[in-house]
């Protein structure tokens, strides 16, 4: 068998999104467990160059995305947007959403702990998802003072319907895999200890099938919606971009910092 290629992308001192190689399936690891994976600006510049990087590359025909720690992602660092929001398109979280919503090469995600936010919606552009029974999903832009992002305002109604998607995405209620297994956001819900190989396994499988078809194949699956998603990216983003700015959200952002803080200073 050959040697998995393993290497490092460091956005500081430590390797925050982990990528290896194997038998055409690259592995994207989501590493900062100490924080539950929440993302900052560099590990979405590192994610977006990783994406496009393995869309280019003869050898990748399929990327697994997975956190370490028995989280998938918290979503975005709070402190993050705090310090550095995004201004615009160019921002490293719009690179990151273009990149796997416009991404040819088959995704397939391991998921378990919580997926929040970013975390629950980047998986309505991958192929295949892989919940553990222990899986929380969460869209609390609201109680943040934001709003849906990764066209999830269009997405989500189309797969529950209004009613059940204003129960997420407006109420902010957070679901387990078989609300999102019923709403076709998971493929299949499997036990904690399972999830990465059963995950491994399938992206192993996709690699193994002939490339052209596979591509051509979620090519053809992706494109009626193309426009309108990317349209919908594009207006949620300068909604999102805005209401960051906004004393709702700045509140909420300060919230989570104190409460984190008097958390510390009780223990
Ligand atoms: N941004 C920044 N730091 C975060 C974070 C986020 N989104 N999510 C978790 N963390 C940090 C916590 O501040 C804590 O750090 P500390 O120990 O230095 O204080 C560490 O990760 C562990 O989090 P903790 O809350 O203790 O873990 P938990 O298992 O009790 O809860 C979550 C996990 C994900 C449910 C909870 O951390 C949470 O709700 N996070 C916020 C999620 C969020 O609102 N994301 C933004 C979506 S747009």
């Amino acid at each position: 068998m050959r040697e998995p290629v393993l290497w490092l992308v460091m956005s500081t001192q430590e390797p925050e999104i982990l990528c290896t190689q194997d038998e055409g399936v690259l592995e994207v690891c989501f590493n900062r467990p100490e924080k539950k994976n929440a993302f900052t600006e560099g590990m979405y510049e590192t994610l977006a160059g990783s994406l496009r990087e393995a869309d280019a590359s003869d050898e990748v025909r399929v990327v697994l995305l997975r956190g370490a720690g028995g989280t998938f992602t918290a979503g975005n660092d709070l402190g993050d947007f705090l310090a550095s929001p995004p201004t615009g398109s160019d921002s490293a979280v719009f690179r990151f959403l273009f990149a796997i919503t416009q991404i040819a090469t088959p995704v397939v995600a391991a998921v378990q702990g919580a997926a929040v936010g970013i975390g629950t919606t980047m998986l309505q552009h991958v192929d295949l998802v892989y919940a553990a029974e222990s899986t929380t999903f969460a869209l609390p832009f609201v109680d943040l003072g934001l709003c849906p992002e990764a066209a999830s305002s269009l997405l989500l109604p189309r797969q529950m319907g209004h009613a059940r998607a204003a129960e997420l995405l407006m109420l902010g209620k957070r679901f387990g895999p078989s609300v999102a297994l019923d709403a076709g956001i998971v493929t299949s819900v499997v036990p904690d200890a399972e999830v990465d190989s059963v995950a491994r396994a399938a992206a192993r499988a996709l690699a193994a099938k002939p490339p052209e078809s596979l591509r051509l194949t979620k090519e053809l699956m992706r494109r009626w919606d193309r426009d309108l998603i990317q349209r919908a990216l594009r207006e949620e983003g300068e909604a999102f971009v805005r209401q960051l700015q906004s004393p709702e959200a700045k509140a909420a952002f300060a919230a989570f910092a104190q409460r984190r803080s008097s958390s510390k200073g009780g223990r």
